[in-house]
C-alpha cells in the first residue's frame, strides 16, 4: 500500500476514535442537563464511530498493514446549550467528510482502486452523517422552542 494512503488510513482510526469521544463528550453535556434521550442519541452516535475506527483497521490488517494506535486528543469543544451542541456535531460531520475525501483523493492519485472501493462506503455513509446531524438542527429549531416541545423531541431522540 502507498506510504500515505497507508498513514491517512491509520490516522482515520485515530479521528474516528476522537468523534467517539467526541460524541461522548456531548452525552455528557447533555445528559447533564437531564436531557437522556439527547444524551442516547450521542451514546448510540459514539458507537458508531467506533465502528468505523474498527472498518478501517479491518482493512488494514487485511491488507498485511501494521496498524498503530495513537494517542486520542481530549475533545475540546466548548458548549453554551443545546443548539450548540447538535450545530459541533454537524460541523465535525463535515469535517469527517472532508477528511474521507482527502483520503479517497489520496488513493486515486497511486490507481489505489481497492482502497477506492473501501472508502466508498464511507462516503455514503457521511452523506447519511451529516443529513442527521442537520435534522436534528432543524427538528430543535421547529419544535423544541418551549419545555413541552423540548420534552416531545427528548422522548423521540430516546428511541433511536
Ligand atoms: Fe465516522 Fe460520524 O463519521
Amino acid at each position: 500500500m502507498d506510504k500515505k494512503v497507508y498513514e491517512l488510513l491509520n490516522d482515520q482510526i485515530n479521528k474516528e476514535l476522537y468523534s467517539a469521544y467526541l460524541y461522548l463528550d456531548m452525552a455528557n453535556y447533555l445528559g447533564d442537563m437531564g436531557l437522556d434521550g439527547f444524551a442516547h442519541w450521542y451514546e448510540l452516535q459514539a458507537g458508531e464511530e467506533q465502528e468505523h475506527a474498527l472498518k478501517i483497521r479491518k482493512y488494514l490488517i487485511e491488507n498485511d498493514q501494521k496498524v498503530e494506535l495513537l494517542a486520542i486528543a481530549k475533545p475540546d469543544k466548548v458548549f453554551d446549550g443545546i443548539l450548540s451542541v447538535l450545530e459541533a456535531g454537524y460541523e465535525h460531520e463535515q469535517y469527517v467528510t472532508s477528511l474521507i475525501n482527502d483520503i479517497y483523493d489520496a488513493a486515486m492519485s497511486v490507481k489505489d482502486w481497492r482502497t477506492a472501493q473501501f472508502l466508498d462506503w464511507f462516503v455514503k455513509e457521511q452523506l447519511e452523517e451529516e443529513e442527521s446531524a442537520r435534522d436534528l438542527i432543524t427538528k430543535y429549531n421547529l419544535f423544541a422552542k418551549d419545555s413541552a416541545g423540548l420534552y416531545e423531541l427528548n422522548k423521540e431522540l430516546g428511541k433511536r
